[in-house]
């Protein structure tokens, strides 16, 4: 079967992003990617690609080469899903924050939501393709929602989780360590995932496209990010015994990170990770074991998330013991308010929390980071609902450039590693600053040997 028509549910972080990519590299198949927010879908149909909704290095340039030839963004759903012969949900799934799960499950009312559309509105058989990170098992879900329509259209399931990191996610969706595919073992199953295969084929080597059952590709998917997330912080609790004991995280790092089995990547030591998925995705992964009864399970996950946790807090209370046990009325400069560097995107991101600690001790923030804007920063201060909006408003100001954001501060704090932050006139900084000047290096990206010499009180992490 060869797919002519692509539907994608949900324009965002992923949606976009990989459609873009899909449509640029598969030229005779029209993608078209729809959302329920009009404004996002406005931004990705802004003239200038500039202004796309989502900040990638890259993606504008995919953007502007596909869009209106075989790549459209439309808020027309129905449309979109009964022309597809294959349709991607991609839409979000959060952490729940109320009933049963609360604070753990997945809420999966998007993705029911999406499969009852599809159901409602399909006159054609189609191949539905989850694109989000979902709990294993949750393809019966869908199938058993699809399969009782009645009007005897039928419908394939895949599982194909996207591993895309943010911030390059274009080099990542061009050049993928795998794509991976999970379907129905019997004949036409395959056949669905041959279709999926085709697709990808265009692009990416075929001994590099895995497929597999659904239940293996979903639970890979989550397996992959507490793997990732649980090197972080195991490199994070090293972190603070080198803090104790004289050795140096970078150092240790590099030590371990040579030996081939344990290799070099994901071990930096940080003030904590952040992103939509690391802490979502765990939390799942411990829910899901413990509703099968796997406590043991479930413990050993979690500690990832307590470990995380503590990192961040930890940062926090560096900060104000090392400023003589008290910020109050002190001003602190934030340098990132991102999870990482490359995006715009805030969520979970560690600067909120780092953030919130310290607003709690009456610091006045001033916060500057390269793409994060004003609205996004107070509202993820205001989504933890520590304060009123108001006061939030009174102790945070956010800067337009960095050394506005530094003059007069009795600290600063680096929380994303943005590379531009190495190559700021630090002596400059220095001079406008209240002495002792400080620097806590949430990301141990700066130099802190010429830091030191210029005269700041330097403190990274692990060392
Ligand atoms: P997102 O919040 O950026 O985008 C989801 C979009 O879906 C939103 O624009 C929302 O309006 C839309 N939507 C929700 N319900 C809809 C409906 N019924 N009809 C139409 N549109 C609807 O989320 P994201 O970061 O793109 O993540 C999507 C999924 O991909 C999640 O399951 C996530 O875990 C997974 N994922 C994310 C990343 C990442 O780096 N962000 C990486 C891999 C996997
Ligand atoms: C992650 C996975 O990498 C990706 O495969 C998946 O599809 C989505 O989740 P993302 O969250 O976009 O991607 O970024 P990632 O590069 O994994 O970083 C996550 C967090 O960990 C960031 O806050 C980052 O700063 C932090 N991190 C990462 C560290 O603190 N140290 C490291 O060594 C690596």
């Amino acid at each position: 079967m060869k797919i002519t028509k692509i539907c994608c549910i949900g324009a965002g972080y992923v949606g976009g992003p990989t459609m873009a990519v899909i449509a640029q590299k598969c030229p005779d198949i029209k993608v078209t990617v729809v959302d329920l927010n009009e404004a996002r879908i406005a931004a990705w149909n802004d003239e200038d690609t500039n202004n796309i909704p989502i900040y990638e290095p890259g993606l504008s340039d995919v953007v502007a080469e596909a869009r209106g030839r075989n790549l459209f963004f439309s808020t027309e759903i129905e449309k979109a899903i009964d022309e597809a012969e294959m349709i991607f949900i991609s839409v979000n799934t959060p952490t729940k924050t109320y009933g049963s799960g609360k604070g753990m499950a997945a809420d999966l009312k998007y993705i029911e939501l999406c499969a009852r559309q599809i159901a409602r509105v399909s006159k054609s058989n189609k191949i539905v393709v989850e694109k989000s990170t979902l709990p294993v098992r949750t393809a019966e879900a869908i199938k058993n929602i699809l399969d009782n329509t009645g009007n005897g259209v039928r419908f394939q399931i895949l599982s194909n989780p996207e591993f895309l990191a943010e911030g390059t996610a274009v080099q990542d969706l061009l050049n993928p360590d795998r794509i991976l595919i999970g379907g129905d073992t019997t004949e036409e199953g395959q056949r669905a995932i041959n279709a999926l295969v085709d697709v990808y084929a265009n692009w990416v080597d075929r001994a590099r496209i895995l497929t597999t059952n659904l239940w293996s590709s979903e639970l890979s998917k989550l397996t992959a990010n507490a793997f990732l997330a649980q090197r972080v912080s195991s490199i994070n609790a090293l972190s603070e015994l080198c803090e104790k004991t004289g050795a140096d995280v970078s150092e240790v790092a590099k030590a371990i990170g040579m030996d081939s089995r344990i290799g070099p990547k994901f071990l930096k030591a940080s003030v904590g990770f952040g992103g939509s998925c690391f802490q979502k995705d765990i939390l799942n992964l411990v829910y899901i074991a413990k509703a099968y009864g796997l406590n043991e399970v479930a413990d050993y996950w979690e500690q990832v998330i307590i470990m995380n946790d503590h990192q961040k807090r930890r940062f926090s209370h560096k900060i104000v013991t090392t400023l003589y046990n008290t910020v109050s009325g002190k001003k602190i400069a934030f340098l990132g308010w991102a999870f990482k560097k490359d995006t715009n995107d805030t969520r979970e991101s560690a600067a909120i929390y780092v953030a919130d600690d310290l607003i709690n001790e009456q610091a006045e923030l001033h916060v500057f980071d390269p793409k994060v804007e004003e609205g996004q920063i107070l509202s993820d201060l205001n989504y933890l609902d520590s304060r009123t909006p108001e006061e939030n408003r009174q102790q945070v100001t956010v800067a337009e450039n960095p050394y506005e954001a530094c003059k007069d501060a009795h600290a600063i704090a680096v929380l994303t590693e943005w590379d531009e932050f190495r190559d700021y006139d630090w002596k400059k900084i220095y001079d406008n600053m209240m002495k002792p000047a400080f620097v806590f290096d949430g990301r141990n990206i700066l130099d802190a040997k010429k830091l030191t010499e210029i005269g700041f009180v330097y403190k990274g992490i692990g060392s």
